[in-house]
């Protein structure tokens, strides 16, 4: 299999490309998500349609596609979507009745992890976490080289690990979430917070938003934050404590060599990783004595889903 297609679904867009056994993505193309699993496997046979036809026939060896949620066992079906709206969707079998190639389903930040550990941030190390801080939190863990999956498929869904007894609701119906906490859309929420009880304090971040608080994105606020604004660096730090601390609970299980770190919220580079570090540090059990896991920030950005995906259909 020289080319393989990858795929990944996101909450707003479906991103593909042809990648090559390097990992070198040759062809890119994006669309928008639709709402229902029927028409999202259609945008995805389109999409696989469209890059295939850029090749002679035959090029394609298969296709891996990387979701958001809980996918089963047998890479297949999407148990469940905490934040798409998705439960027991059969999207392998909707693809396989249109493409005649193997098809894989894999959660979306096991693909970025796959593609970070082969191609990035993780290469030449076999312990490594990943943590994708964007909607949600997605987890990815490689043991021994290996890609965890856990009994039934959904191991690793670490922004689903309670870290705040009857904390905020969260979208998988449990509460005190991880994710409510340490996702890109909890910087976002934490933000927003601050321009609406403090606009004195969220003037420079306001400015970007037109005055109103619901419009501030995450890019104003990394953006806010490389100016050196006084707000959005605490919201940056505040992140940065809760992710550090999920980070030192997970090493006491997981005991990793490296933590990779990524989604959009990472171009704010050090004034998160800082934070992060400093939190872990200080939370980390046996933290005088043992050797600390190196934290570092991704590589491959959002070509991560595409490339991991890609890569998976190969094994
Ligand atoms: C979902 C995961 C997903 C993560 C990142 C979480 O809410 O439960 O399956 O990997 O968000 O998209
Ligand atoms: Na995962
Ligand atoms: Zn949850």
């Amino acid at each position: 299999m020289r080319l393989t297609i990858g795929v990944d679904i996101g909450g707003t867009k479906v991103a593909a490309g042809v990648v090559d056994v390097d990992g070198r993505i040759l062809t890119r193309v994006k669309h928008p998500t639709p709402a229902d699993g029927d028409a999202l496997a259609d945008v995805v046979c389109d999409t696989v349609d469209e890059l295939a036809g850029h090749y002679p026939a035959g090029a394609i060896g298969g296709v891996g596609v990387g979701i958001a949620g809980f996918v089963d066992e047998n890479r297949s079906t999407v148990i469940f979507a905490p934040n798409l709206d998705l439960c027991k969707e059969p999207l392998r079998d909707r693809i396989r009745r249109r493409i005649d190639l193997p098809v894989i389903i894999e959660n979306d930040a096991n693909a970025a992890a796959w593609g970070e550990a082969r191609f990035g941030a993780g290469r030449g190390v076999d312990h490594v976490v990943c943590v994708t801080l964007g909607t949600g939190i997605g987890g990815g863990i490689i043991l021994n080289g290996q890609l965890f999956r856990g009994r039934y498929g959904v191991g690793a869904e670490i922004g689903h690990y309670r870290v705040v007894p009857d904390g905020r609701l969260c979208g998988c119906g449990n509460r005190g979430c991880w994710e409510k906490y340490a996702s890109g859309r909890a910087l976002v929420a934490e933000a927003r917070e601050l321009a609406r009880t403090d606009p004195r304090r969220a003037k420079r971040l306001l400015d970007f938003a037109d005055g109103d608080p619901e419009r501030l994105q995450g890019h104003h606020i990394t953006q806010a934050a490389l100016e050196g604004d006084a707000a959005a660096l605490e919201c940056f730090t505040t992140l940065g404590t809760w992710v550090g601390q999920g980070l030192a609970d997970l090493a006491a299980i997981l005991d990793p060599e490296r933590f990779v770190i990524g989604g959009g919220v990472c171009e704010a580079g050090e004034i998160l990783l800082g934070p992060i570090r400093d939190s872990f540090a200080r939370n980390v059990t046996g933290r005088q004595v043992r050797t600390l896991a190196d934290i570092r920030i991704a590589e491959l950005g959002s070509a991560a889903g595409i490339v991991g995906a890609a890569d998976l259909v190969r094994c």
